[in-house]
């Protein structure tokens, strides 16, 4: 059996994106998926992304509510290590609406050289709900390698 393996990094200032990124973990974890590593994105592990086949990325949305609404800390994961050749899926956490942060993250990922494969945006008060979500959709839609 291939066993899929996902590095995560996370970007986080209250915590709850780093929460939801060890339950994404988790979650991945009971489905059989191996975790290469959980970090932030500021101290990016090589050897995870590099041992990862699927990275994933999350952050919080950044904004005035109801608008300017952006993904927070856009600078620093442009600076992450090229991805060329891996999937990668994006997730951010947000408190009321997260509008389009997921595509500008997604657009970051991208540039990065890695297929984004999709994104969730996780409401701060149901990451169980929601991260649970995400690593079903995940799933999904990652194809698995022979
Ligand atoms: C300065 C600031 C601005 C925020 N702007 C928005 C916003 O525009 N829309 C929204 O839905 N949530 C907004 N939030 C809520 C955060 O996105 C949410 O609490 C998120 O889960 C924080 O992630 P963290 O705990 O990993 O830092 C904002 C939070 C802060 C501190």
């Amino acid at each position: 059996m291939v066993v899929m393996k996902a590095a995560i990094l996370y970007e986080s200032l209250t915590g709850n994106t780093r929460t939801a990124g060890e339950m994404i973990a988790a979650n991945l974890q009971q489905e059989g998926w191996g975790i290469t590593g959980v970090c932030p994105v500021r101290k990016p592990e090589m050897a995870a992304i590099q041992d990862a086949d699927v990275v994933i990325i999350g952050t919080w949305v950044h904004g005035l509510f109801v608008v300017g609404q952006a993904p927070w800390g856009l600078g620093a994961i442009n600076g992450l290590p090229a991805m060329r050749g891996k999937l990668a899926a994006t997730y951010c956490t947000f408190a009321l609406n997260p509008a389009k942060t997921l595509d500008k993250l997604d657009k970051a990922v991208s540039f990065l050289g890695a297929e984004v494969v999709g994104g969730v945006a996780l409401h701060r008060s149901r990451l169980p709900a929601h991260t649970e979500e995400f690593v079903a959709r995940l799933i999904a839609n990652v194809p698995v390698r022979a």
